[in-house]
C-alpha cells in the first residue's frame, strides 16, 4: 500500500521509520518532510496547511492511507477535508482535535466529566481576568486558549507578573488569536509524565510512558522549547499511577468526547502531573508528542499500519498493543541560541554512522538537503535516539551516539534522563 505522512519534524521521521518497517507498505510519501525523511520516503513540496493540494495529491497518487502528524492541520480540519474526498486518514476530525485546539474547551470538558485537573477559570475579557487575579493565590498559570507552538503558557509568581501576563496574552496578542481567550489555572507541583494512546472513538490503548525535557538548559533552566530530549518508559509511571489514570482519566476522556458528539479517533497525548494528591491532567494533545514519539515508536512491537487502521475502523479492541521490555533515550541536537535566535545552513557530518546500526536512530527535525550535503535548517536539528536494556544503558548509548554527529553551532542538554537516577 501507499502511505502519505503529513509533517516535517522528528516525530514525522519516527513515524516514517515505523511505517517503513511494515511489510504491508510499498511506498511512503511525506508532505513536506525533511532531508532525513527523504532517505526513506519521497518528499513532496506541499505544506502541511495546503489542504487542497494534499487532498488532490492523495487522490492522484492513489494513496491508501494518510497519517497526519502535526497539530495545526488537525485542528484546522485536514482530516475532514480528506475524508470528504473519500480518502482514508488517521487523525481526529476538527471537532475532536479541539481537545488540543482550545484549552478552555478541554478544561470545561474535564470539569463536566470530573476528570482530575487543576482548578481554573476561563476569560474572554482582560478586565475580568485582571480583577479575578487580584485575589488569586500565587503562583498562578496563564494559558492562551489556542495553539501557540507550546509557548502560550506563563507561570507567574507575583500579581505583578500575572498582570503583565494578561497584557502579553490578551492585549499585546503575543500568541496571536490564540490569546482571544485565556485560562487562569491553579499552579501544581510534581513530576510530569507524557502518556500517548491510540483511540478509535470508543476504545483506548495506552502506549509506553515517556518524559520530556522542555527547558533549553541543563537543570531545567532557560526558556521553554519544543522539547530537548525524552526517555521512555518513565520510572515514575508506576502501576499505581497507571491504575489511577485508567480508572479516572483515559477512558473517561474518550467517553466524554463521544458523549459530546465529538468521537475522537487518532492519538491522544495526556500531559500528566503526578501531584501529591494523585495524577492530574496538565494538557491534552491530539497527536503524537515530539520528541516523545522518537522514544516510544521505536519500542513498539506491532505493525503500526495494523494499529492505525484499527483506529480508523473502530476495531482497536482486537489489537494486542505491545512494547519492547527495554528503554530508549532521545537527545535533541539543536542550534546554539535556540529557541530565540540561531544560525542555520551548517553542514552536518557523521550521519552515515547511523545507517544499519541496530538500536540507534537519528531522526531529523530541522535539516535540508543541499548540493554540498545535508545542512542544519532549524532550531531543533536532530533527535538522536538509542535503546538499551534499561534507562541507564539507553542514556549512555544516546550520549555516545550524540558525539557521532557534528555541525557548527551544535548544542545539546547534557542532563537528559538525569531524573532516572532519582527513581
Ligand atoms: P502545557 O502546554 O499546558 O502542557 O504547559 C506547558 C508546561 O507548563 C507544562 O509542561 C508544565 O511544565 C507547565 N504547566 C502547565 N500547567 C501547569 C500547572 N497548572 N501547574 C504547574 N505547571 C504547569
Ligand atoms: N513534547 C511535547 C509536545 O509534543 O507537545
Amino acid at each position: 500500500m501507499k502511505v502519505l505522512i503529513v509533517g516535517s519534524g522528528g516525530r514525522e521521521h519516527a513515524l516514517a521509520a515505523s511505517v517503513a518497517k511494515s511489510p504491508r507498505v510499498d511506498k511512503i510519501y511525506c508532505a513536506p518532510g525533511n532531508a532525513g525523511i527523504g532517505q526513506i520516503a519521497e518528499c513532496v513540496p506541499i505544506g502541511a496547511m495546503e489542504f487542497g493540494k494534499i487532498t488532490a495529491f492523495a487522490k492522484e497518487r492513489g494513496i491508501d492511507l494518510t497519517i497526519v502528524g502535526m497539530d495545526d492541520p488537525l485542528v484546522g480540519g485536514l482530516v475532514d477535508e480528506m475524508e470528504a474526498a473519500g480518502l482514508r486518514v488517521f487523525g481526529p476530525t476538527k471537532s475532536a482535535a479541539i481537545l488540543e485546539g482550545s484549552k478552555a474547551f478541554s478544561k470545561d470538558l474535564m470539569k463536566k466529566y470530573k476528570i482530575p485537573t487543576a482548578a481554573y477559570e476561563n476569560f474572554d475579557d482582560p478586565k475580568a481576568a485582571l480583577s479575578y487575579l487580584e485575589t488569586a493565590r500565587m503562583p498562578v498559570v496563564l494559558k492562551a486558549d489556542g495553539l501557540a507552538l507550546g509557548k502560550g503558557v506563563l507561570i507567574c509568581n507575583t500579581l505583578e507578573e500575572a498582570r503583565e501576563g494578561v497584557k502579553t496574552i490578551m492585549e499585546d496578542k503575543k500568541f496571536g488569536t490564540a490569546g482571544n481567550r485565556m485560562v487562569v489555572e491553579e499552579f501544581m507541583t510534581g513530576r510530569e509524565v507524557s502518556v500517548l494512546s491510540f483511540v478509535d472513538g470508543k476504545t483506548i490503548q495506552i502506549m509506553s510512558s515517556a518524559q520530556d525535557h522542555k527547558r533549553a538548559q541543563d537543570g531545567d533552566q532557560g526558556l521553554n522549547t519544543g522539547g530537548m530530549g525524552t526517555f521512555s518508559p518513565s520510572p515514575f509511571y508506576t502501576e499505581e499511577v497507571d491504575a489511577f489514570c485508567r480508572s479516572h482519566i483515559y477512558q473517561a476522556t474518550v467517553d466524554a468526547m463521544a458523549a459530546e458528539g465529538r468521537p475522537f479517533k487518532g492519538v491522544i497525548f495526556f500531559g500528566l502531573m503526578l501531584t501529591e494528591e494523585g495524577p492530574r491532567v496538565l494538557e491534552y494533545n491530539a497527536r503524537f508528542g515530539d520528541p516523545e514519539a522518537q522514544v516510544v515508536l521505536p519500542r513498539m512491537k506491532n505493525d503500526i499500519i495494523d494499529v492505525v487502521e484499527a483506529c480508523i475502523d473502530g476495531t482497536l479492541d482486537k489489537i494486542d498493543l505491545q512494547f519492547e521490555d527495554n528503554a530508549a533515550v532521545c537527545v535533541v541536537l539543536a542550534s546554539e541560541g535556540y529557541p530565540v535566535s540561531y544560525e542555520k545552513g551548517y553542514l552536518i557530518k557523521g550521519l552515515e554512522r547511523f545507517e544499519n546500526t541496530d538500536g540507534y536512530y537519528c531522526f531529523h527535525a530541522g535539516t535540508k538537503q543541499t548540493e554540498e550535503g545535508i545542512v542544519t535548517n532549524g532550531g531543533r536539528v536532530l533527535g538522536v535516539t538509542a535503546k538499551g536494556a534499561d534507562l541507564k544503558e539507553a542514556r549512555e548509548h544516546a550520549y555516545e551516539a550524540a558525539e557521532w554527529v557534528s555541525f557548527d553551532n551544535k548544542y545539546m542538554r547534557k542532563d537528559i534522563g538525569r531524573a532516572i537516577d532519582e527513581a
